[in-house]
């Protein structure tokens, strides 16, 4: 049994990692032939394309999935640790397979993996009252789950491997992608930032780079293949290349990426600390990368920014934030928010306002403060009430909405490149996600899945836009 625990997950040890291959031992090959399977991904995009690795490797076992999980011998739930909500959802699953497993299928194996399991909290949670979770796995072992599935279903008590330290990166994971038209691609692992609030330093580890040419090699294949869209991924990814190289950072690689050919690249997420003039001008030169950018800026106030040790100001945000909109024609900047960080005051917040107000986001993910075990600002005293910040989210709320409406009604008459996605079930029409990232909804003819088509937009909503194929 290997338990998470913090103050490993807290070190941090300059380029001490080694590059190793995937590879499954014969003997678990389609060991499970017959069996089924039903995987739960909570949070981000990199737990998503985290699931389309664990789907391979479960299949390689000989499991076929399923999408109901009362018809699944093994139910994993790859979880996230961000805030309360991603933490309250999973437990509640486990509550539900917890009466199916006592009801109507005694045989079913759970398991559990992701950033929850990073957790000391949860996991003694789980080693206490949560006896009938069969196993457990971490973010830095994702590759032994062939061994630890075999484990689970063979042994009587719970299989609990959690490594708080990275170790090694790993290549070749097999991978089942859940589109066959777009791809994430993994850049970089982890991150040194340490916001305070933030769980995820302690749950995904040290920040480690994938080498240029493993990337470079994954998207010349994807295209191959007939791939129009990669998302280069990390937590952030423009430390790309600083523990790896001396001159080879994010710009770099999107230059690399772009001459792939493939029709469009995205990246996320960009720290605004690290954001440099070289990607800027990337960015604007190469058709093929998409002028969208998510900056998150999370509070306008500089008290604030400085207690989440951001690392940046307000005046220098919107320093980038300028200089980002006039290099990059069209460029659509989206952000994400947190309000009610402790002893935020109104006019903090205010600040917060302000900068909306200025930027007039395309888009912007918001949240209320969440206090995350262990992390620095969980330990700050906190005057401000749950309700002051719960209304302080519907203020900024109905503000960012506006803005999405009106950036979105500038569009109307225009003409958009679309890449599309499929058909809606609700519409009846096509969608798709314009070059500036937004959801589009369309009517026109003979448009397959894939296809990158002209639309003209007709229509805006406060999230979509309407419009017709030209
Ligand atoms: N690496 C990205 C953020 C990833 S987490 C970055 O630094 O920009 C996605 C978003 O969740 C964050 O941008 C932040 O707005 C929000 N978030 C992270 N921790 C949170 C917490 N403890 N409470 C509320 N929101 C949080
Ligand atoms: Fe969390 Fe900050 Fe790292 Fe983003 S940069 S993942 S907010 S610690
Ligand atoms: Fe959540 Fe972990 Fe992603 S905490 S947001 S799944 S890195």
């Amino acid at each position: 049994m290997m338990l998470p625990n913090y103050k490993e997950a807290r070190k941090r040890v300059k380029n001490k990692y080694n590059t190793i291959n995937y590879k499954i031992d014969k003997k678990f090959i389609n060991n499970y032939t017959g069996k089924t399977y039903y995987i739960k991904t909570y949070g981000c995009q990199m737990n998503e394309h985290d699931s389309e690795n664990i789907s391979a490797m479960i299949e390689e076992l000989g499991f076929k999935k399923v999408d109901d999980y009362n018809n699944a011998d093994l139910v994993l739930l790859n979880t996230c640790s961000i805030r309360e909500n991603a933490h309250n959802k999973a437990f509640g699953m486990l509550g539900r397979l917890k009466h199916l497993k006592e009801t109507i299928n005694k045989d079913l194996i759970i398991g559990l993996c992701g950033c929850m399991a990073q957790e000391e909290g949860v996991v003694d949670e789980i080693l206490k009252d949560y006896k009938f979770v069969n196993f457990v796995f971490g973010t830095h072992n994702l590759h032994e789950l062939p061994t630890i599935i075999d484990k689970a279903i063979k042994e009587e008590k719970q299989v609990i491997e959690v490594y708080s330290k990275e170790g090694d990166l790993v290549e070749g994971i097999p991978v089942k992608r859940d589109k066959d038209y777009k791809a994430y691609v993994n850049i970089i692992y982890g991150c040194d930032k340490f916001c305070t609030y933030c769980i995820v330093p302690y749950t995904r580890g040290g920040q480690r780079s994938r080498k240029k040419e493993d990337i470079i090699e994954e998207v010349k294949q994807l295209v191959a293949d007939g791939y129009k869209e990669v998302t280069l991924l990390g937590q952030n990814v423009n430390a790309y290349g600083k523990d790896l190289y001396k001159d080879y950072g994010l710009g770099e690689l999107l230059e690399d990426v772009s001459k792939t050919n493939i029709e469009r690249v995205r990246f996320m997420t960009s720290h605004p600390w690290d954001f440099t003039d070289n990607m800027i001008d990337v960015i604007a030169k190469y058709k093929n990368i998409m002028p969208s950018i998510h900056l998150p800026i999370q509070s306008g106030s500089n008290k604030i920014l400085k207690l989440m040790g951001r690392r940046y100001t307000q005046e220098s945000y919107l320093d980038l934030f300028n200089k980002i909109k006039e290099k990059i024609p069209n460029v659509s900047i989206s952000t994400d928010i947190i309000v009610g960080f402790p002893n935020e005051t109104e006019e903090d917040f205010r600040k917060t306002l302000e900068v909306v107000e200025y930027c007039k986001f395309d888009n912007a993910f918001t949240f209320i403060y969440s206090p995350r075990e262990n992390t620095p600002a969980a330990k700050l005293k906190d005057i401000v009430t749950q309700e002051e910040k719960e209304e302080r989210l519907q203020r900024l709320n109905t503000i960012v909405n506006k803005y999405f409406l009106e950036k979105n009604k500038k569009l109307v008459g225009k003409e958009v490149l679309v890449l599309t996605e499929g058909v809606s079930d609700k519409k009846n029409m096509y969608y798709g996600y314009t070059d500036t990232n937004k959801l589009i909804n369309f009517t026109g003819k003979n448009i397959s899945r894939g296809d990158i088509v002209t639309v003209k937009i007709d229509d805006a909503k406060t999230w979509s836009l309407d419009g017709h194929v030209k």
